[in-house]
């Protein structure tokens, strides 16, 4: 469908399609790890490094998507984690079949299913959903964040000492070492700091108000694409790998609109240019 014009009822099927399956894929991932904390054996591979590790139930949750996009918008490009692909004009799919895979594999239930609708480059639709709690987060571009039905917004934070902030670190040994010296820098002018390992579930945690802030060097398109409109259509202040050199070229930050200045000249100061 490469060219074709948004509607005004397009970005709500395109929501309604991504989050229909998402639930679906995380139904899939979320039996593989109840089946896996019994005992099961999953398969594991490694990518750019050891610790970078991908699933059988990555690919398969991946196949699905890819599977149910093509059925329901065919011809539509895909862009995925684990099969690839490009944008494509008009609206392409970016999908990350278990966001948070290292927490899938240890057991620790804060994983996702992330697909969002992108046109030229741009979110207009989402959904992340969380197989092992089954919440659901979605958004429309110009439409508002919702998590379930209640609608959200972030936090009324106004100072960053008091500022709750997630972070996340990259799988390379040598910018993990930087980002942590960022954070070093931080700790001491925040309330604290969180690293959950699941990027699309902390921007989701900043539109619900769960965290006043977060900021990632070097994440993929598809760690964000629906977080980062979430996180903005629940009013938080959002940039986007690209957006601000004072950050660094990749970086991503979304915070509530209260602390977004003094947090972005916190980070910018800390050295975050340099990660
Ligand atoms: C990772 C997670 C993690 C973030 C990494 C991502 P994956 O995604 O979102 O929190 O720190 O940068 O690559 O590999 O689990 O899909």
């Amino acid at each position: 469908m490469a060219g074709v014009g948004v509607d005004e009822a397009m970005p709500n099927d395109l929501k309604n399609t991504a989050e229909q399956i998402a639930v679906e894929a995380a139904h899939l991932v979320r039996t593989a790890w109840v089946r896996m904390r019994s005992g099961g054996e999953v398969a594991v591979d490694t990518k750019s490094a050891e610790t970078d590790v991908v699933t059988a139930v990555d690919r398969e949750s991946e196949e699905l998507v890819r599977a149910r996009l093509e059925r329901i918008r065919p011809g539509e490009p895909v862009l995925g984690e684990e099969g690839g692909g490009a944008l494509g004009g008009g609206v392409t799919w970016v999908v990350d079949p278990i966001d948070g895979t290292v927490n899938f594999l240890y057991g620790l239930p804060a994983f996702a299913v992330s697909i969002a609708a992108q046109i030229d480059g741009v979110s207009v639709a989402g959904a992340v959903v969380e197989p092992v709690s089954g919440r659901r987060w979605t958004a429309v571009r110009g439409g508002g964040a919702w998590l379930g039905g209640d609608r959200l917004s972030v936090s009324a934070a106004d100072r960053l000492d008091l500022a709750l902030v997630g972070m996340g670190f990259s799988y390379a040994r040598d910018r993990r070492v930087r980002q942590g010296r960022l954070t070093a820098d931080l700790v001491g002018q925040v309330r604290d700091i969180r690293r959950r390992g699941a990027a699309s579930l902390d921007l989701c945690a900043v539109a619900a108000g769960w965290l006043d802030g977060y900021f990632e060097h070097g994440l993929h398109r598809w760690d964000w694409a629906a977080g980062a409109l979430i996180a903005r259509e629940a009013g938080a202040t959002v940039l986007l790998p690209g957006e601000a050199a004072d950050l660094g070229e990749d970086a991503t930050f979304a915070a509530s609109p209260g602390i977004a200045a003094e947090l972005r000249a916190a980070l910018a100061e800390g050295g975050a240019a340099e990660v």
